[in-house]
């Protein structure tokens, strides 16, 4: 079964001519069935046509709430050269062996549980150079993580300032969010939100440091952030507890591309990125 996704719907390349540098796709959580099929249709092609180096996803919603372990190795089969995660990251059992095994599986590393399995960041590599990627989880609304403002300096001190570093901050206030762009500013190429899977148009480079407050998400836009309205509309109505169904059907892919300069790590543009009504085929 495959999504019927053709060329002619992958809009042009959006920086226009192209320009050396770190092209870095980061997409929002892929939500369900319908938007993992979405990404595995789209990224081989988009990969090639935006002359793409580095790709992350952030995976925590692949199945639902949570994700399993073969969502995420299509994701990665696809092309997508990390998996990011939040707040349901540990929901799926097996996926925390997944990513006691996978250095691509990344989680927040301000998750306050001691022993919790995995890493919070990680250095890859591109055709043009090493990359480092932090995934950090907010605290407000948000539970069990500890301080990301303090955790993050941890993880550049390890890092070091060799190479570009990329941040997924899986945080639900937009206050927040651009609390640690600031924090960041000049240290950093690229501060990125995930979580409310609401793509916002605030992108921005500030200084050096480029930033979006979230980045959306791979998924179902005819749906409640992702999952089938009823038994959401149903849990407000009623006060029962909600189901979180994954909604079916076309989906799009949404996230942002960032250019950096390899040499100094600035970023020198942002584009956000929403390539609506990816067909879901059936049968
Ligand atoms: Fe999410
Ligand atoms: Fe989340």
């Amino acid at each position: 079964m495959r999504a019927n996704q053709s060329h002619e719907t992958i809009p042009p390349y959006p920086f226009g001519a192209y320009e050396d540098g770190i092209n870095i796709l980061m997409l929002g959580d892929v939500v369900g069935p319908s938007g993992v099929k979405a990404v595995e249709s789209l990224l081989p092609t988009l990969r090639q046509a935006w002359h793409v180096d580095f790709v992350s996803a952030n995976a925590e919603n692949a199945d639902g709430l949570g994700v399993t372990p073969d969502s995420a190795r299509r994701l990665l089969a696809a092309g997508v050269d990390v998996l990011t995660g939040g707040n349901h990251t540990f929901r799926n059992h097996k996926y925390r062996d997944f990513l006691l095994k996978e250095h691509r599986a990344l989680r927040p590393m301000n998750i306050a549980a001691p022993t919790a399995p995995g890493r919070g960041y990680g250095v890859y590599s591109t055709g043009k150079g090493k990359i480092g990627v932090i995934n950090l989880s907010g605290k407000t609304f948000m539970d069990a993580f500890d301080n990301p403002f303090a955790a993050v300096e941890l993880a550049l001190a390890d890092m070091g300032r060799s190479m570009p570093i990329v941040v997924d901050f899986h945080a639900e206030a937009t206050g927040e969010k651009k609390a640690l762009l600031y924090h960041l500013e000049g240290r950093v190429s690229l501060v990125v939100g995930t979580h409310t899977h609401v793509q916002t148009a605030d992108e921005t480079i500030v200084g050096q440091t480029g930033y979006i407050s979230d980045l959306g998400m791979c998924g179902v836009q005819n749906s409640i952030i992702g999952m089938n309205p009823e038994p959401i509309v149903s849990h407000y109505r009623t006060g029962l507890p909600p189901a979180f169904i994954p909604a079916r059907g076309k989906a799009a892919v949404q996230g942002v591309l960032a250019r950096i300069n390899p040499h100094t790590g600035a970023c020198t543009g942002i584009k956000r990125i929403n390539i609506s009504e990816i067909q879901e085929a059936t049968g």
